[in-house]
């Protein structure tokens, strides 16, 4: 390949591993860009002058560091959360919200710096090249995205490290992963490795944010959320910000073993993957969230936001963050959330989190209309009508259609012999088969 790019600059979407630092080196000597990276910590990153020091050592020009962690929050992980995505019912998509947030700092870093390339790390068989591509598409469709790891640079993790060496690239002497890890405040993303075999039980070094539920405390431990119109407010009375009331609630439940997910799912290349995920916030505040719109939220709004939820999880996924579907859902998820304010109490046991009380200023759970003791307001008489009216149906279709009994032929129907073997009581007579019609 020649220098077809001399002269351009290219920001790229900086991790500060061995992967993107290679990169740095390989856009600036194989296609003779200039490199800008640009780095958003969400909550993992660590030290973000290390991680800029690292991008100048691998041949940077210029590296963007910030700390997008509360933004993170506020904007990507209130929203699901209160929309209730979790992926396949289960994966509450911490590396899936987090990607379109580098895109949109990886598109604001290329205009300030006048750049009509940007570039990411990531592999040609994952979610994330495509939540990268496609939110760039949405936010900048002028700019031309380049992934080298997709194509062109082609290392092994050796040759990798030996580049590195020879480009003067800090090589972390610690053992490296066996497992790829992705990581942010809504949790973390493991796969690969000894993971591949979904039969084998993960095994211990995958976790580092939850305890072995046999080893967490015997003694159960009590929290209290707050949320306050879908968004969580308060952590046992304390008023927090989102960032630290999320890493409070990861170290809680953490420690009483409380957050791990064990999947097989399904990417949208069109593979089935085994993740294993630690998320102990994430699903303590989705359990607590639904919690809390069971009493504030009617049947329906329920019934149907549940719908909702999976769609939006599904876009969310499928890197159609930037899109007007999600436009169009949050709406509709924002006016479900205004009466969701309240408190719920979740207990932790032994890797376990239920939910144990809720109340709420909107709830719509009457106790008069509920009670079987004292004090019941409920009209037992007018249940009477309701049920001859609501049966109609049934009854008009029973008059005329043979549906159960002898003569049905309907999949569900029990035959005779079931009923009538020894030792099971006698069946009446079959009232059907002798009615006239
Ligand atoms: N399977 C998850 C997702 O698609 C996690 C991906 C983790 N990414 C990584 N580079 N390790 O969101």
């Amino acid at each position: 390949m020649s220098k077809a790019y001399a002269g351009e600059t290219c920001v790229l979407a900086y991790s500060g591993g061995l992967d993107t630092s290679v990169a740095v080196a390989w856009l600036r000597e194989t296609l003779g860009f200039e490199v800008v990276t640009c780095t958003g910590d969400l909550g993992a990153t660590g030290d973000l002058e290390a991680v800029q020091r690292k991008a100048i050592a691998s041949g940077a020009k210029k590296a963007i560091v910030q700390d997008a962690r509360e933004v993170f929050v506020r904007y990507f992980v209130w929203p699901a959360l209160q929309a209730g995505a979790l992926y396949e019912d289960r994966y509450p998509l911490a590396t899936a919200l987090g990607r379109p947030l580098l895109a949109k700092l990886l598109v604001d870093a290329a205009r300030a710096e006048n750049a009509r390339f940007v570039a990411h790390g990531c592999t040609g068989k994952g979610n994330d090249q495509v939540r990268f591509d496609l939110a760039v598409g949405a936010l900048a469709p002028d700019l031309t995205v380049i992934a080298p790891m997709r194509g062109g640079m082609n290392m092994t993790r050796d040759e990798e490290i030996d580049y590195a060496r020879r480009h003067g690239i800090p090589v972390e002497a610690t053992k490296k992963s066996p497992y790829s890890v992705d990581e942010n405040l809504w949790g973390r993303s493991i796969e690969a490795g000894v993971l591949e075999d979904p039969w084998d039980a993960p095994p211990r070094d995958v976790y580092h944010w939850t305890v072995d539920p046999d080893e967490a405390p015997a003694k159960p431990r009590e929290v209290a959320i707050e949320f306050v119109e879908g968004v969580p407010a308060t952590l046992d009375g304390a008023r927090l910000d989102g960032v630290a009331l999320i890493r409070s609630l990861n170290e809680i439940a953490g420690k009483h073993g409380v957050g791990r997910i064990d999947m097989v799912e399904d990417r949208l290349v069109g593979i089935k993957s085994r993740e294993i995920y630690e998320a102990p916030a994430a699903l303590v505040l989705h359990q607590a969230a639904r919690a809390l719109e069971s009493l504030v939220l009617t049947k329906e709004v329920i019934r149907f936001k549940a719908r909702v939820a999976q769609e939006y999880a599904e876009l969310v996924y499928n890197g159609l963050w930037f899109s007007a579907h999600h436009q169009d859902l949050a709406t509709y998820v924002r006016s479900t959330q205004r009466f969701v304010s309240g408190e719920v109490r979740v207990r932790f046991d032994r890797g376990a989190a239920t939910v144990v009380g809720r109340r709420s200023p909107s709830s719509l759970y009457q106790t008069a209309l509920a009670t079987y003791g004292k004090g019941d307001a409920f009209d037992h008489k007018a249940s009477e009508g309701f049920i001859t009216v609501f049966g109609l149906p049934l009854r008009t279709q029973a008059r005329t259609q043979v549906l159960w009994g002898e003569g049905s032929e309907a999949a569900l129907e029990i035959p005779r012999k079931a009923l009538s073997a020894p030792g099971a009581a006698k069946p009446g007579p079959n009232k059907a088969t002798k009615r006239k019609r």
